[in-house]
């Protein structure tokens, strides 16, 4: 297990992805090193208000002259993550990093990994996919959004996907851009058309989640959930994000995830 830091970071870096989403580059003077599907919770300015860290997931960590690059993509929906959007460049941050678990990458058996991402879920599926590129083990990428304007980072999909000879899928509600319909759906596809996966790796909102835990119930797939419980501690301190397990336990998200199994969610998750 990686050590948590409580990090001084500064505001590198900040571009548009979208109408609503932003990445932001954060550094810091200290090494980090974490794991695709770990999390931060980073302050959002220097006052008081909002007084709740907020948790983004690691969309990248890199080496950078004594210390490191960490980066995060954001989609503005409140209060801090507006204070985030309009922050000027060398803001000084607070970053507690790296938390929670990460995504089973692979066990050496060479078999495909299927990468599923929805909308803002990107951030820790692309991070998988970058290193996952870097090792060179195979994945395919399903990446969907509500509309075109909502697909993030695809040509950083694209070229990490083309590394490992994978298939990029692009999936839209609207039907503007790539296959129409749910990123589900497209996954659902080529399992019935006789794709086989070691496991699906996925973050997006809940109902997405929901049905790739049932497809891999009805499928036999092992599937990997990355949860975003809203956290206040994000240290399993508050017991604000717990959530059921199979066996009838609650547990915290920060803890004990936030990526689980599928199979061991309450069974409502695959209902
Ligand atoms: C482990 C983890 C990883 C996350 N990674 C990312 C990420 O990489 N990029 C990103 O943009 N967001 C991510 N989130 C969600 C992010 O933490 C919230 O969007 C953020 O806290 C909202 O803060 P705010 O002050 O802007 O909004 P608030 O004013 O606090 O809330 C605005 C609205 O957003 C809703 N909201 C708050 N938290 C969440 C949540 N966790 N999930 C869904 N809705 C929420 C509120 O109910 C409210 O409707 C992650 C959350 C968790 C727990
Ligand atoms: S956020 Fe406090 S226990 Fe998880």
């Amino acid at each position: 297990m990686i050590a948590r830091h409580d990090l001084p970071v500064r505001v590198i870096a900040r571009s548009e992805l979208s109408p609503t989403c932003f990445r932001l580059e954060l550094v810091t003077g200290e090494p980090v090193s974490a794991a695709p599907g770990q999390f931060g919770m980073l302050t959002c300015g220097d006052g008081l208000d909002p007084l709740l860290r907020r948790a983004f997931s690691l969309a990248g960590v890199r080496p950078h002259e004594n210390g490191a690059i960490v980066e995060m993509l954001i989609k503005e929906v409140g209060r801090g993550t507006g204070l985030l959007h309009h922050l000027p460049l060398g803001a000084a941050l607070r970053l507690l990093a790296p938390l929670g678990n990460g995504f089973t990458l692979a066990d050496g058996s060479g078999d495909r990994l299927a990468l599923v991402a929805g909308g803002i879920g990107l951030p820790p599926v692309l991070f998988a996919a970058e290193q996952l590129a870097a090792r060179n083990v195979a994945f395919d990428l399903y990446l969907g959004a509500a509309s075109s304007a909502e697909l993030l980072e695809v040509g950083r999909c694209r070229s990490a996907v083309e590394v490992v000879g994978g298939e990029l899928v692009l999936a839209t509600d609207d039907g503007s851009r790539g296959e129409a319909g749910f990123v589900t759906a497209a996954v659902e596809r080529r399992l019935a058309a006789g794709r086989r996966y070691l496991r699906a790796l996925a973050c997006g909102p809940t109902p997405m989640l929901a049905a790739l835990a049932r497809l891999g119930a009805t499928r036999g797939l092992e599937v990997e959930l990355s949860l975003e419980e809203p956290m206040a501690c994000g240290v399993g301190v508050c017991l604000g994000c717990v959530v059921e397990l199979e066996d009838g336990r609650f547990v915290p998200t920060c803890k004990e995830g936030p990526v689980f199994a599928a199979s061991r969610l309450a069974a409502r998750w695959r209902a």
